[in-house]
């Protein structure tokens, strides 16, 4: 324990010593002389919550974050009175609290630190607003490492910066600019190859502080609110992040179409235009499952309104996309024009469901459409009103997906580029000012819209998307990285942003492909669409002021290379949807930082570009204009070239020679890859076999493939299909063992295995442990082989 606390601020109040305590079923409060009080409250052996308060009670315990249907319990604790602290042991951490000043350490089950107070929780007393600007610092060891915060535009290893938490629009951004669209206050720690989490959920603008200020230091403070944080244990950066996913909530599942290619523009009108677009990737075989409608498809940007003239007969066109296999999706910001003849703007007057001011006008702020009121989403009768608000458009006009913009909220024309901090909202019964609602008024619209979009779009799956969002919004929406830039940073700050939302509880992440502002270059948009079909959301979208982005405003190179990415995207949504289906069951996320895969290899610690996705794709991209390839890290363990099928060994730093056409990706030794043939949109095929790459090793590797009917809730009945796949490779031997669970029957009979890297001719095959005359000659000149989907075990051998 640290003793000292020469560091202390004038004007910083801090805890005396404890007084009295008392325990609760699984919550320990700690009184101080000063009135402090700290609740302690054990959820799981390796979750703990800590709350302070220095008035002697709590308020009442509300949260947006929290998803309040998970489970907690612990399999052990107990409670110690020692002479200078009290302790609080679970099954996997012992939690110290000192008496003299509540300031307290977690350990390890061997003694080993794994978070340490420095000052430990303190305050200010605020006096132009009331309660406090609540803060607190842990001490930092030289070698640790910090991740996770959502979208910040800086380097993965957080170590050294300071990041501010206060959503805005942040429009073409620059890398290292904070704060940006939004607010994840969730951090990891990793230190002496144990890895910890931190969730400070306070909605309140927030601050963190990786050891700039002061060394060996790390802070967090906010500026209103509570000192209220949740403690998760690792020690696999796996555990933290599947456990704060946990806590703050998973999806459900998208619709299958929902993870293929997305053109977006600002905008695409009118009708013709649309259609032109969506023929030219037909004409060009492109795949692509969705078309945006951006701001102007409306009525002068009024919102669930339809401009006639550019969309005459909106259901019409709708309709005739669906059948080309283009979902519509439709753009919904939250300024309701002020308009005494519109009829969102009556409903929401006569209702009283707009945001006002401290002393009662009405907040009116400049948006798209002029001058605007804005909706309370934080009152639940105004969530549940702009639900009802999409049953034209999802139910009558068949739109399939809605898209939130400008939420956090932005309002033009004014310093702060948002609401004034006076606002009042109802945040759910609890009635406070933007100062605490602000960064969660952007999670409140997307959920509401979720609900309508779910309710109208019901028996299939909803999709949104939103720029806005606080903790836990991964329940409600996809999102998207805001309006960045068509510049080489940004290709590398799109990177590391979607990787860390990953890691950050919000995996269902892409940027603009291509950037949002200013033109790419041909080469720039196609490094880009190479690294974004890796990622769980894959949209082109532009600004539109300086020319067009589809692939085709490129050179036919370009084309070519997005056709090759994006269809490989196509064959591998199998595999994208198995890991889509990990992390909504198990929190497991989409992309894993190198640091993610091996947090034990510290050569992993600051690296940026390389990421591995789903489980056994490492993919790194291409970053630089007029490469010829790149150095880059492959972490431990056997990988082969994707592109030469050569077998590379990790664990070290190399150059690797890469094509215009290609970006180095890696698949692990012994994985088996499903893939889908190439379609131009979902559901465009009737297929009869599933292709498997198997990927040989020595030495056992599973891989499972989940899949469902693609749309719809039967999957939440059991109708989905599980293979797991366990490959056991030998000298001369492979034998594939497979296990299926649910009850959906997929379409297709076989499975074609394409045997990649196989040491040896085969010279006999048994299926089931039976003999089969399959020709093994054709199998080794062919390198693959079709087998029935119903086998058990399948078992090649070479003499
Ligand atoms: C904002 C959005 C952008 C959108 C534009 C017009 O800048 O971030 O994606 O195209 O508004 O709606």
């Amino acid at each position: 324990m640290i003793t000292n606390t020469e560091l202390e601020y004038k004007g910083d109040l801090y805890p005396t010593k404890i007084v009295s305590f008392e325990k609760n079923v699984d919550s320990f409060y700690f009184h101080t002389d000063n009135n402090v009080v700290l609740k302690v409250t054990v959820l799981r052996d390796s979750l703990i919550r800590f709350r302070f308060t220095t008035k002697g009670y709590f308020s009442n315990d509300f949260s947006y974050a929290i998803d309040t249907t998970q489970l907690h319990g612990y399999n052990a604790l107990e409670f110690s009175d020692e002479v200078d602290y009290y302790q609080i042991t679970t099954s996997k951490v012992k939690c110290k609290i000192q008496k003299a000043d509540l300031r307290l350490s977690i350990y390890d089950l061997s003694d080993a630190v794994l978070l340490e107070d420095e000052l430990g929780f303190h305050w200010e007393e605020s006096y132009e607003f009331g309660g406090n600007i609540v803060k607190m610092s842990k001490a930092s060891k030289d070698g640790e490492s910090f991740y996770g915060l959502g979208d910040k535009a800086t380097q993965m290893n957080l170590k050294g910066k300071r990041i501010e938490n206060f959503a805005t629009d942040q429009y073409a951004f620059q890398k290292d600019q904070e704060p940006l669209y939004k607010v994840v206050p969730f951090y990891i720690g990793l230190q002496n190859k144990q890895s910890y989490g931190i969730f400070f959920d306070n909605t309140f603008r927030t601050f963190f502080d990786f050891c700039q200020e002061r060394r060996n230091v790390t802070s967090f403070w906010s500026e209103g609110g509570e000192m209220n944080y949740y403690f998760i244990y690792g020690p696999k950066m796996e555990d933290v992040v599947t456990t704060y996913t946990d806590l703050t909530g998973k999806p459900e599942l998208p619709p299958l179409w929902a993870l293929g290619y997305h053109q977006c523009k600002w905008s695409y009108f009118p009708e013709s235009n649309v259609k032109e677009i969506t023929a030219k990737f037909r004409e060009l075989k492109i795949p692509c499952d969705a078309i945006y409608l951006d701001i102007d498809y409306m009525e002068g940007f009024r919102c669930f309104t339809w401009n006639k003239e550019y969309f005459p007969d909106p259901k019409r066109m709708v309709k005739e996309l669906s059948d080309d296999g283009f979902k519509t999706v439709v753009i919904i910001d939250p300024g309701i024009k002020i308009d005494k003849e519109y009829s969102v703007y009556q409903e929401g007057l006569k209702n009283d469901y707009f945001c006002k001011r401290a002393d009662g006008p009405y907040m009116k702020g400049k948006v798209w459409p002029g001058e605007c009121n804005f909706p309370d989403y934080t009152n639940p009768e105004v969530r549940e009103w702009w639900a009802g608000l999409f049953k034209e458009l999802i139910a009558e006009v068949g739109v399939k997906g809605v898209w939130n913009d400008m939420n956090e909220p932005a309002v033009m024309e004014v310093p702060n580029k948002t609401f004034p901090l006076d606002v009042r909202h109802d945040y759910d019964g609890n009635p406070c000012s933007h100062r605490k609602a602000h960064n969660i008024y952007g999670m409140q619209m997307a959920r509401a819209t979720y609900h309508g979009v779910k309710k109208y779009t019901y028996p299939k799956r909803p999709f949104i998307i939103t720029r806005s969002a606080y903790a836990g919004t991964q329940r409600y929406s996809s999102s998207w990285t805001g309006d960045n830039v068509a510049t080489w940073e940004h290709l590398w700050i799109a990177n590391i942003q979607v990787q860390r939302l990953s890691i950050s509880g919000m995996g269902f992440t892409g940027s603009d492909i291509g950037g949002f502002a200013e033109q790419p270059s041909g080469e720039l948009y196609a490094r880009w669409i190479q690294l974004a079909v890796f990622h769980p959301f894959c949209r082109t979208h532009s600004s539109g002021d300086h020319g067009d982005q589809e692939p085709w405003a490129f050179d036919t190179e370009v084309i070519d290379i997005t056709r090759k990415f994006v269809n490989l995207r196509y064959q591998l949504l199998p595999y994208l949807y198995t890991m889509f289906w990990q992390y909504i069951e198990e929190g497991v996320p989409m992309l894993k930082p190198l640091v993610y895969y091996d947090q034990d290899d510290t050569q992993t610690h600051y690296r940026n570009d390389e990421f591995i996705f789903g489980n056994q794709i490492l993919v790194c991209p291409i970053l630089e204009p007029n490469s010829v390839g790149r150095r880059m890290y492959l972490p431990k363990g056997e990988w082969y070239n994707y592109w030469t099928n050569r077998l590379v060994c990790g664990g070290k730093e190399m150059w690797i020679d890469t094509k215009y056409d290609e970006i180095p990706v890696f698949v692990k030794a012994g994985a088996v890859i499903p893939k889908y043939p190439v379609q131009q949109y979902v559901e465009e095929l009737d297929f009869d076999e599933l292709t498997l790459d198997l990927y040989y090793k020595e030495g056992i590797e599973k891989s499972v493939v989940y899949e469902d009917a693609q749309d719809g809730y039967d999957y939440k009945k059991g109708r989905f299909s599980f293979l797991t796949f366990q490959v056991t490779g030998k000298e001369k031997e492979v034998i594939i063992q497979l296990h299926k669970e649910g009850k959906f029957e997929t379409n297709y009979s076989d499975y074609k295995i394409n045997l990649i890297g196989l040491p040896f001719r085969i010279k006999s095959i048994q299926l089931n442990n039976e003999h089969e005359d399959f020709n093994c000659d054709e199998i080794n000149t062919n390198g693959f082989l079709i087998v029935p989907k119903e086998f058990h075990v399948l078992h090649l051998m070479g003499a």
